[in-house]
């Protein structure tokens, strides 16, 4: 299928729950509070990818990325590293909640695909 719809509220606050999209993981992330102004806050100058957490999602609450580690591919472990991201534990990326690569060997950020809210509990990405 080219298009995943997803039910908002099945997914706690806090969570990251892993849906299958076009062959690979989807990571569809419930940002607390603290998370959504930690990412908000970040000094772009601390970045190697510098992007903002506004241009990475479309409500603050909701991180969608595609879950697959921009080192050598390997999936990322949801709420685990020195960020409080993901972790790749392949060779050692941390990725924070915003899903920007802060330490280890990837290059660059989890990529965010296309997706857009079609009501307040459903978002469909593709
Ligand atoms: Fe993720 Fe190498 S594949 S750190």
């Amino acid at each position: 299928l080219s298009k995943i719809e997803i039910k908002l509220s099945d997914i706690p606050e806090g969570k990251n729950m892993t849906f299958k999209w076009r062959g690979k993981p989807l990571f569809v992330r419930h940002r607390t509070e603290k998370e959504i102004s930690a990412e908000a806050n970040v000094d772009l100058s601390e970045l190697r990818d510098p992007q903002h957490d506004t241009d990475r999602v479309v409500k603050p609450a909701w991180v969608i990325v595609i879950g697959v580690c921009t080192h050598l591919g390997c999936v990322p472990i949801a709420n685990a590293g020195e960020y409080g991201g993901y972790y790749c534990p392949c060779h050692g990326s941390h990725y924070d909640a915003s899903g920007r690569i802060r330490k280890g060997p990837a290059p660059l950020n989890l990529e965010v695909p296309y997706y857009e809210f079609h009501d307040e509990d459903t978002v469909v990405v593709g």
